[in-house]
């Protein structure tokens, strides 16, 4: 692989050990891919995850002297100020830990897994390091950067080098679509671009093409459709036909070439999935609801106030957002008005973490797929529903 002299100081430790140790693993990647070289980055996200491997390798990281050339945003754990109550000794040491270790990294603590919409935006074209599934995609698909589907572990090596391998998706022949995909379904909400997401099965390998989308498509919808791509079918790239960036015809999107094959995706497969994806509930009763898998924005969040506004929630809802718009909802009066109707925001917490156990054996309700996945190996059971429904439900308990 050829090496500026930068980066071949770094890998052989003049620059010190953590420089090599980073490059180390980068070099590493590059060669499985046969990569023919490193590119220089200015934007990275990290999938910090807080648990045991993440916090083992950044803090050797850390004690081999690294720090961030370039300052990473990173992903969401658990709230101590909110969940301090509920954990044991041990899981709070543990967040203490991983912060501490990001903080001196150098890392930009934003814990958000939706980096994309404020905090660390990367421009069409540019070559970026991004790991967290719904965030990787939507830079490839929706913004036109270029990153790969980096690990927790390999974009943190990005952010202390400042470059990356440059291979798979930072190259132009391996962002063409080969899978079209026919959108006969009614796209009414962003809830239907969750559903669409899960499609994985039906779609395939490879990196599909929408059609018959509608023309004004929301950042939500667009979070939700990437998320559940990635989750269903580990996609890292998606186009849709004349508003995404790469494929303003169909022509173009696929390279001039033919598609592999063709699939259609109606109605009928979305309701399928929903009524097969959620646990079996025999009495439609149920103990929470919880939104912001990935992070809710503060307009959904507003949605919801507007909606509960006044009245009494019968059972628990969970709200999952950035600090920055937890921050604005503050600031705006929404977070009174939902805690008053037993609504809940919380900063920088994501589903898939131990802080919840005191919800194990209980049913949640979710508009995400995703939110119902990971928790259900914790002993947490989901209904999915729209939006809409999820929240007529948590103000009644239960759902047809
Ligand atoms: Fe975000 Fe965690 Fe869901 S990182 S997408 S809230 S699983």
């Amino acid at each position: 692989m050829e090496l500026t002299a930068e980066q071949r100081a770094m890998l052989n430790g003049d620059l010190g050990r953590g420089k090599a140790m980073a490059m180390g693993v980068q070099v590493g990647i590059g060669k499985c891919f046969d990569a023919p070289r490193m590119v220089p980055v200015q934007k990275v996200h990290v999938s910090l995850s807080a648990q045991e491997a993440d916090v083992w390798f950044s803090g050797r990281l850390l004690e081999a002297g690294a720090s961030c050339a370039v300052a990473p945003t990173v992903n969401p754990g658990y709230s101590l100020d909110y969940f301090r109550k509920h954990l044991t000794p041990e899981a709070i040491a543990n967040m203490e830990e991983t912060h501490r270790i990001y903080q001196s990294l150098g890392a930009r603590l934003t814990y958000s897994c939706t980096p994309y919409l404020g905090d660390n935006v990367p421009e069409y074209g540019e070559a970026a390091a991004f790991s967290e599934t719904n965030a990787t995609i939507f830079v490839n698909a929706v913004l036109g950067a270029r990153t790969n589907r980096e690990s927790a572990a390999s974009a943190l090596c990005a952010a202390v080098t400042g470059c990356v391998p440059e291979y798979g998706l930072l190259l132009d022949e391996n962002r063409k679509g080969d899978i079209v995909v026919h959108v006969e379904a009614d796209m009414k909400s962003a809830y239907e671009y969750h559903l669409l997401g899960m499609m994985g099965d039906k779609i395939g390998e490879g990196i599909p093409v929408f059609t018959g989308l509608p023309k004004v498509i929301t950042p939500e919808a667009l979070r939700n459709l990437g998320a559940q791509l990635n989750t269903s079918g580990a996609y890292g790239m998606y186009h849709i036909v004349g508003f995404t960036p790469e494929a303003p015809d169909l022509e173009t999107a696929l390279g001039h070439k033919k598609p592999r094959y063709e699939v259609t995706i109606t109605d009928r497969d979305l309701k399928e999935f929903e009524e097969t994806f959620s646990d079996k509930i025999p009495n439609g009763k149920i103990d929470f609801a919880m939104f912001g898998c990935p992070h809710f924005t503060l307009e959904e969040a507003m949605y919801i106030a507007k909606h509960i506004e006044g009245k009494k929630l019968a059972v628990p809802m969970y709200i999952l957002v950035s600090s920055h718009a937890s921050q604005m909802a503050g600031r705006m009066g929404v977070t009174d008005i939902l805690a008053a109707a037993g609504a809940e925001i919380i900063p920088d917490t994501c589903p898939d973490q131990p802080c919840w156990h005191y919800l194990k054996g209980k049913v949640g309700i979710t508009e995400s797929p995703k939110c119902a996945y990971y928790p259900r190996r914790r002993g947490i059971n989901f209904i999915i529903r729209d939006l809409d429904t999820c929240i007529q439900a948590a103000l009644t308990g239960e759902v047809n």
